[in-house]
């Protein structure tokens, strides 16, 4: 099963489009189906093989065999790294048609995609890659000379990972790269919305030599195949990325199988702090940046803006020019121009704009779009809300979209009230040139914070959330632990028995 691409770049892919296990593309047991769709048009690009829990018992066995067979601890670590390597060597020669699929399927701008999310994807690899030969343990020191302890970093074993449709092909990237690079093997799921270019990496996967059944990859719905990951007793850890109710469900499921060890990354309210000593016209670019980029769709989105009283009519006045600019860069992928394209799928479509209707019914201020942009696709114009009460449902949830909410704030107190006034800390940005504020205040959220920057994320830095924003942090060093079991070996040099 295949599916032929083109797009409107004049390029042209073919995708296998059965489920990628032990390194083949196989159909679904039942042989079930589902469509995958062109947010920019609405119309239908492939059918993909749809998993059953039946399908996923097949990958956890392929996973599992590899890893006690030939994967884990039995291949060394360097030569882990260097498939790792070898497979971001293949992401960049392939970069133009991955972030193509990718533009296809997800809407995100094929600019972006091919200068951002394949470029990262890359740099993940390698990072990981690097970093499989030299996650050692600690020899530790004890008061007595009778004995020495000693730690491993072991890999954990067969990984479930679930992710989302806003960065399909980098989410690929930050779940597999860290559990590969460590020894574990995996099941992922993909998002329904966003299968595609998940796909184009197995063929990759092959290419690059990794041995059948270490890496597994399923398409398929949450609640069958994500839920049957979650509650599986053959997996040993299961990572989400997604919405916070799906991460609750899979927590739980978790915790009623074999208590799996969980790495959740959720949703976020992240606020975007501007004080009045700013380089406003810096602000007002990472703010803009903060909400419109990806269409909105980022867990670490600026969706709250906070301004100091004192520079508020200022930064009004340049935001409203700014969306200007945005609102004229609304458009397909491929166009040149587009920074901003379709929301995801219908169902996203319809949630933001019912976020915007129940923001004016509760009384904010439109300030800028709150419409539908062109007469098809899932496009919304850029929106900015202002006069919004603290408890409203647009202050409060995640709206996963291209809305803000601008208010203003009088002194440090104040703001650190309204910024921590949601269940989210998953990030937050401080905009000043006192530097000495920006830390302190940095160092005061409970969020990783940018100063004077939004959204900027690389493979070297941790990331994750705060509160209800997630456990465990993607990406860096901090990875690793994610994905190993710490072990503690304890050697008698000159001991006898106590009794
Ligand atoms: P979702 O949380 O349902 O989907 C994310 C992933 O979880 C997908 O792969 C989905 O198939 C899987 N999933 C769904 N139900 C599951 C279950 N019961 N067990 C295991 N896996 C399951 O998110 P959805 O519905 O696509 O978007 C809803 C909202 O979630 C968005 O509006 C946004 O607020 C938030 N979201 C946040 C993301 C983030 O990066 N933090 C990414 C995607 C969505
Ligand atoms: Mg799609």
């Amino acid at each position: 099963m295949s599916a032929n691409l083109s797009f409107n770049n004049g390029g042209k892919s073919t995708v296998q489009t059965g489920l990628f296990i032990n390194n083949k593309f196989q159909p679904a047991l039942d042989g079930k189906t589902f469509g995958v769709v062109n947010p920019a048009t609405g119309e239908e690009i492939a059918q993909v093989s749809e998993a059953s829990a039946k399908d996923i018992d097949v990958a956890v066995k392929a996973a599992r065999k590899a890893y006690d067979e030939v994967w884990g601890e039995r291949t060394p670590a360097a030569q882990r790294g260097k498939l790792l390597m070898k497979l971001a060597d293949l992401v960049e020669k392939h970069n133009d048609e991955l972030a193509s699929i990718e533009s296809l399927d997800n809407g995100k701008a094929f600019s972006i995609a091919s200068s951002f999310d394949v470029p990262s994807v890359a740099a993940n690899l390698r990072y990981f890659g690097g970093w499989a030969d030299k996650n050692t343990g600690q020899t530790i020191e004890v008061d007595s000379s009778a004995d020495f302890h000693y730690t491993r970093h072991e890999p954990i074993g067969v990984c479930g990972q679930i992710i989302p449709w806003n960065f399909p092909i980098l989410m690929f990237a930050w779940k597999i790269a860290p559990a590969l690079a460590t020894g574990n093997t995996v099941v992922l799921k993909t998002a329904e919305q966003t299968p595609l270019s998940a796909l184009k990496m197995a063929e990759l996967i092959v290419e690059a030599g990794f041995p059948p059944g270490v890496v597994n990859i399923v398409s398929g719905f949450g609640p069958v195949a994500g839920a049957a990951i979650s509650a599986h007793m053959d997996i040993d850890k299961v990572a989400f990325t997604g919405s916070t109710l799906v991460g609750r469900n899979v927590m739980k499921a978790a915790a009623s199988s074999n208590l799996k060890k969980v790495t959740l990354e959720l949703g976020g309210k992240s606020p975007v702090i501007v004080f009045g000593d700013a380089d406003l016209d810096q602000a007002v670019g990472w703010a803009a940046f903060g909400i419109y980029f990806n269409h909105g769709q980022c867990c670490c989105a600026g969706s709250r803006v906070f301004v100091e009283e004192s520079a508020y009519d200022e930064f009004m006045q340049k935001l409203s020019a700014k969306v200007k600019q945005v609102q004229g860069m609304v458009g397909d992928a491929f166009d040149k121009n587009t920074f901003q394209g379709p929301q995801v799928s219908q169902l996203q479509f319809d949630r933001i704009m019912a976020h915007i209707e129940s923001g004016k019914k509760d009384g904010a201020t439109l300030v800028s779009g709150g419409a539908r942009h062109g007469d098809k696709g899932y496009f919304i114009e850029p929106t900015i809300f202002t006069d919004v009460k603290p408890d409203a449902k647009i202050a409060q949830e995640e709206i996963f979209g291209p809305v803000l909410v601008v208010s203003k704030f009088t002194d440090e107190a104040d703001l650190l009230k309204k910024a921590h006034d949601t269940m989210y800390g998953l990030a937050a940005s401080v905009h000043t040139l006192n530097i000495k504020k920006g830390i302190s205040v940095a160092h005061k959220l409970k969020a990783g914070t940018g100063i004077n920057q939004h959204n900027q994320l690389t493979p070297q830095v941790p990331f994750g959330g705060y509160k209800a924003s997630g456990i465990g942090r993607e990406m860096g060093q901090y990875a690793l632990t994610n994905y190993t079991n710490v072990k503690a070996v304890h050697l008698a040099l000159d001991k006898q028995a106590p009794i």
